[in-house]
Order: structure tokens, then C-alpha cells, then sequence
């Protein structure tokens, strides 16, 4: 199902910024790397997220779901100096083509990758977030969301991708869109957020912890 229509879209990202050269070419480098890139959020997701950085002041950031390193670099490029974004992924075929963005300057001294099944990983990781991209495992969204939540800051905020998954959460007709769908309720119902799911390429919901 297109969410949007595709003229709608294409008028939009028109009126959209520019990635950064950076991720202009990491999007080529897994354009020729792969078959497939379609898991990148997007120049919309992405912009949103550059913004949502910079006005929240955000610091230390999670991101669960690498890919090849999109929107981890969109991100970090608007971290303070000291600021730094933690990025979970679990395929190496992905890190091979992250690797050499992620070791260029300033995003060496920003970007920290752990390979592994971000379940495992993030209880091993210290501390807590300003800001939590959650864009990965779509079958567990449902379990990440106490997990995140309890290391999130007051005041900090949850991102996640694909809450439409193509539209198929209007009627749960497959596991993930079900498993997306419970997601979304328990947004919905939990009293220390404030919410807003907006249609935008393939749905994102914005939350603000109290
Ligand atoms: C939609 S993509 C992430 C896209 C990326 N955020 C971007 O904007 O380019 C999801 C990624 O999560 C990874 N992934 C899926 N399940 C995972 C898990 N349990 N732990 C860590 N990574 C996982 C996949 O290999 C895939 O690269």
C-alpha cells in the first residue's frame, strides 16, 4: 500500500534538505554494495532527526538498527563535539560498508558500533539516553520498548520507525505488522508519554518521556 501518494512524496522531499555529502556518499557505497537499500529511513526520517538532535540538545544517543550507518551519520554530524551515538547492529555485511564513514573524522571520536543482537547488547551497555532511535527487529518492537524506556531520560525522547509497516497494521494481517501494532498500543496507553505518529515514507512515532 503506498502511505502517501507518490507525487505528494516527491514534492515533499523536494522541499526537504540536502544529506550531507558524507552520507551522500555512503548512500552510493551501499547502493553498489548491495542488492537492496530500501531499509535507509530516508532523507525525511533523516532530516527530522537531525532537527530533533539539535533542538533537544541531545548528548548520548542509541540507536538500535545500524544498516549501513544512514542515520547513525545523519545524527551524529549534529552532536556537540562531545556528544556521542551508540549504534547496534547485528549483519557484518552491513558494518563492512560502515566502517570507513564511521572512521572518518569527527565521527570516529562520535560513533561507537557493537555488533550483536541488540536484546543482548543493550543491558550491557552503561548509562542512559536523550535520545533513542529504535529502527530494527520489528518481530521484538513489543520488548524494546520497557527496556529503552527505562533508559531514557526525563525529558527524552524515543523515535521509531516503520509503526505503518506498509499499511499492514491497520489490520495486523502478518507477525511483524502485529507485533508493530502491539507496539504502537502500548505508546498510546503509557501515561509518562506524550506521543505523535505521523505518516511519513513508512510511519514514525515521536515520544517525549515525561
Ligand atoms: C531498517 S534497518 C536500519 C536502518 C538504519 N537505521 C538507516 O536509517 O539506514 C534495520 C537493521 O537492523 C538490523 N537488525 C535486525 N534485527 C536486529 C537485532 N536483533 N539486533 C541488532 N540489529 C538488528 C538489520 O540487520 C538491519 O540492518
Amino acid at each position: 500500500m503506498d502511505i502517501i501518494n507518490r507525487k505528494v512524496v516527491e514534492y515533499t522531499e523536494s522541499f526537504t534538505t540536502l544529506e550531507p555529502d558524507i552520507v551522500r556518499r555512503l548512500v552510493k557505497a551501499s547502493e553498489d554494495g548491495l542488492d537492496y537499500t530500501n531499509m535507509i529511513s530516508g532523507r525525511q526520517v533523516g532530516i527530522l532527526l537531525r532537527i530533533l538532535v539539535q533542538i533537544s540538545g541531545a548528548r548520548r544517543i542509541l540507536e538500535v538498527g545500524t544498516f549501513t550507518g544512514y542515520s547513525a551519520l545523519m545524527m551524529a554530524d549534529v552532536l556537540p563535539e562531545d556528544g556521542e551515538l551508540i549504534t547496534i547492529e547485528m549483519n557484518q555485511q552491513y558494518e563492512e560498508i560502515s566502517k570507513p564513514f564511521f572512521a572518518e573524522p569527527p565521527f570516529d571520536e562520535k560513533i561507537f558500533q557493537i555488533m550483536g543482537n541488540a536484546l543482548e547488547v543493550i543491558p550491557h551497555i552503561e548509562g542512559t539516553f536523550d535520545l533513542v532511535f529504535l529502527d530494527a527487529d520489528k518481530i521484538h518492537y513489543p520488548k524494546y520498548y520497557p527496556i529503552l524506556k527505562e533508559r531514557i531520560k526525563s525529558g527524552g525522547l524515543l523515535i521509531v520507525d516503520n509503526v505503518l509497516w506498509g499499511g499492514a497494521v491497520l489490520d495486523q494481517s502478518t507477525e511483524k505488522a502485529e507485533a508493530i501494532h502491539k507496539l504502537n498500543e502500548t505508546i498510546r496507553t503509557d501515561k509518562d508519554a506524550e506521543q505523535v505518529m505521523l505518516p511519513v515514507r513508512d510511519g514514525v512515532t515521536f515520544v517525549r518521556f515525561k
